[in-house]
């Protein structure tokens, strides 16, 4: 696997901001039982959502077993209309401090031979539900802080392939680009009223969906571990970043600086625009 050099992470203060309530948005394996393992680890509650509410009952019920949390299992297709506004709801109960938007992946497509029904899926997938559960989850992480702050964070899990564009990728990568810059957005409003958001350019990872599409022959050893990329993208958010790109792919040698100049236009941008909502 190749090797990630892992961020520091200290789980109380996580807790703290982040706690007591995640939602992980595409959790029963992969990256999204990274996540879940990671902050059952420390101690968060989990309200765990995908499609297939078996995998997920038993997740939930080994982490219950093992770390001692609550959990909670929602059986929802995100490529729903509507799919936001009912995992907010199934939520309702909860405090929340953190909403992760996992799910997201989709295969190689060639886009005119291809039914335009599949892109509208990965657009309401990766858009429509993203808006609504970070506008629902949003809200509420604004009305349980202190002292005038909001308090909580939102992690989103795009992709490298939301950097540029790609062949046989065309929705996927627009969508992946939509998350990178709404991630950015957001944090760029938010960052400075406690709430945190962090974009995440994830690059190649050893997860089941990945094997599921990649060809015979083509070497697995060679690609992250998603529970690296998993572990930073918790520490980067604790760290109030607003983006992660994980060098990957063509040109990966230039991506630190791709990185730093994203994050210094963003910063650019926040002292820009206090002109227009100071007072
Ligand atoms: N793996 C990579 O190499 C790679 C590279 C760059 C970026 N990423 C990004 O990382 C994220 C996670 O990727 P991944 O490889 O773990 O695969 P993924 O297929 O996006 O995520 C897997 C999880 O999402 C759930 N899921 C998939 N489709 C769903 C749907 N329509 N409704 C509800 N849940 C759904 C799956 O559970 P169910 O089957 O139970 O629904 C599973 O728990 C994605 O956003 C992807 O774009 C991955």
């Amino acid at each position: 696997m190749r090797p990630l050099a892992r961020l520091p992470l200290d789980p109380a203060a996580f807790r703290e901001k982040f706690g007591p309530w995640a939602v992980i948005a595409g959790a029963s394996e992969g990256t999204g039982e990274c996540y879940a393992r990671q902050l059952a680890a420390m101690g968060i509650n989990l309200v765990l959502v995908s499609r297939r509410q078996a995998a997920l009952d038993a997740l939930g019920a080994a982490l219950k077993a093992e770390f001692g949390i609550d959990t909670r299992a929602v059986a929802q297709d995100l490529t729903e209309p509507g799919a936001g506004l009912r995992i907010v709801e199934a939520a309702r109960d909860c405090d929340v401090g953190l909403y992760i938007s996992n799910a997201g992946a989709d295969g190689f497509a060639s886009f005119f031979e291809d039914s335009p029904e599949a892109a509208h899926r990965l657009v309401r997938m990766n858009i429509s539900t993203l808006i609504d559960a970070a506008n629902g989850f949003g809200k509420r992480m604004l009305a349980r802080g202190v002292d005038g702050k909001g308090r909580g964070g939102i992690i989103v899990m795009a992709s490298g392939a939301g950097l540029g564009g790609q062949p046989n990728l065309a929705l996927y990568s627009a969508t992946k680009a939509f998350e990178i810059n709404f991630a950015e957005s957001l944090w760029a409003e938010y960052h400075e009223r406690g709430i945190d958001i962090i974009g995440i350019a994830a690059p190649i990872m050893r997860t089941p969906t990945l094997l599921r599409m990649v060809p015979e022959g083509f070497d697995t050893t060679d690609v992250y571990d998603p529970a690296d990329v998993t572990h930073n993208a918790l520490a980067g958010l604790l760290a109030g970043a607003p983006l992660q790109i994980v060098p990957d792919g063509p040109g990966q040698e230039k991506q630190p600086q791709v990185q730093a100049d994203r994050i210094a236009r963003l910063i650019g941008f926040v002292e820009f625009n206090k002109q227009f909502t100071a007072g």
